[in-house]
């Protein structure tokens, strides 16, 4: 697939003015995802992909200690469901279709890709585009973007409504 990339494209900016607030995304995105959920995460070194990863794992029930996995490529956790967290910083494009990431992309668990842009071609058609932006220190800006369904209808319904706490 191709990530669409140009921030331009976002279909709705969520203003994190801590990481209190990026929780509020996380558990949003929690809350909707299912067997096969797929979110693809960019940004620039320290925007807080992983940060997200563990305020998301944290929301899909999951106990155990979420660490980057920059150097585990992925790791898998068990939560409410299974999470697949992945970061494909060192892996070339060859390397990552020699691991079959189709089995945890159409698996029984929730997919979360760092750095996903470096494997586009690879990932599933479908899937919720994240690009994080530092603004300073404490506050970031999330471009998402829905490609297929469900994940426009979540960005849709972001845009109308905002994250909603209690529901
Ligand atoms: N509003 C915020 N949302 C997310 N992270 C934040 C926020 N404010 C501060 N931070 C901090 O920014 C840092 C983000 O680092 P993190 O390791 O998550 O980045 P990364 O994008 O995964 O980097 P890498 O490319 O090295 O994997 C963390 O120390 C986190 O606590
Ligand atoms: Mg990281």
């Amino acid at each position: 697939m191709r990530l669409a990339k140009d921030r331009a494209d976002a279909d709705y900016i969520f203003e994190a003015g801590s990481l209190e607030e990026t929780e509020m995304l996380a558990a949003y995105l929690a809350r909707r995802s299912k067997a096969g959920t797929v979110i693809a995460l960019d940004g620039d070194l320290g925007a807080g992909k992983t940060a997200f990863s563990q305020l998301f794992a944290k929301h899909l029930q999951v106990r155990d200690t979420v660490n980057s996995p920059t150097f585990t490529l992925i790791k898998e956790y068990e939560g409410r469901l299974k999470l697949y967290h992945m970061d494909v910083y060192r892996l070339s494009l060859e390397e990552a279709d020699e691991l079959g990431l189709d089995e945890y992309f159409y698996g029984e668990g929730v997919s979360l890709v760092e750095w996903a842009s470096i494997i586009e071609e690879i990932l599933p058609p479908e899937l919720l585009e994240i690009y994080i932006e530092t603004e300073s220190a404490a506050t970031r800006k999330f471009y998402l973007i829905g490609h297929g369904q469900p994940y426009e209808a979540w960005v849709h319904s972001l845009r109308e409504n905002g994250v909603m706490l209690h529901e």
